[in-house]
């Protein structure tokens, strides 16, 4: 065989390698039945797995189930007793970015999505985090995606700049229950998962950066 052909097909390989290799978990806010969280967040799961770069997985907290934090030791110490923990950390440390899909709860993110966060701190640092964020309201639940952005730098864990605001929910969910979106929220999307890519790259090297 032809040596400069072997040799681009290992450059192939390589370049394959890297920019396959990154882990995204998708994780959605609500709990309740009949909540929005998961719709809205097989959408994105799509337009991810269309993107092509990251392997990517749904982690609805509703299906999820932690109780409220109920570990003894500081997370810190990553000394977890409870098995749900234990489960709960390895997904998380599995990843090298996250995408929230938040719903806004009286101006804010839900309770659930705050204790899910609460349970662990290692696994979400030098990590960064796009925020997608709906509502019933006008304003595409950006109150939710401001304090969650603010409340993860918390955790070492770094929001973009760009987030996807999704007004008026109920307008984009068809009756047999699909989210289907409009263009500026498509637009909005595309932009984001631009930059989660780049912020992925960069993180990385800066947590294997001891
Ligand atoms: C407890 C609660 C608080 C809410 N607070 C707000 C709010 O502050 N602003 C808003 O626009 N909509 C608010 N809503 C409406 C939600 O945006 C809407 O119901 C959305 O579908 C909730 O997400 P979910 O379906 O995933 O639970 C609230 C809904 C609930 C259940």
């Amino acid at each position: 065989m032809n040596q400069w052909f072997h040799f681009s097909k290992l450059q192939l390989v390589y370049r394959y390698n890297q920019f396959s290799m990154y882990n995204v978990k998708i994780i959605t806010s609500t709990v309740r039945p009949g909540r929005k969280g998961p719709l809205v967040g097989k959408w994105i799961l799509e337009q991810v797995q269309k993107q092509g770069i990251f392997t990517a997985e749904l982690l609805d907290l509703g299906e999820i189930d932690l109780p409220l934090m109920n570990e003894a030791a500081h997370p810190r110490m990553k000394q977890y007793e409870h098995e749900h923990t234990k489960q709960w950390s390895a997904k998380i440390e599995e990843a090298d970015a996250f995408i929230f899909v938040t719903a806004e709860y009286d101006y804010s993110y839900p309770a659930s999505l705050k204790n899910a966060l609460e349970y662990l701190l290692h696994e979400w640092a030098y990590k960064p985090a796009g925020v997608v964020g709906y509502s019933i309201g006008a304003f595409g639940g950006v109150r939710a995606i401001q304090t969650l952005k603010s409340d993860l730098l918390s955790l070492k864990c770094v929001a973009l700049g760009e987030f996807v605001p999704i007004p008026n929910i109920n307008q984009f969910v068809t009756d047999d229950g699909a989210f289907l979106p409009n263009e500026q929220i498509i637009g909005a999307t595309t932009l984001m998962l631009g930059q989660l890519q780049r912020w992925t790259k960069g993180m990385k090297a800066i947590k294997e950066d001891k």
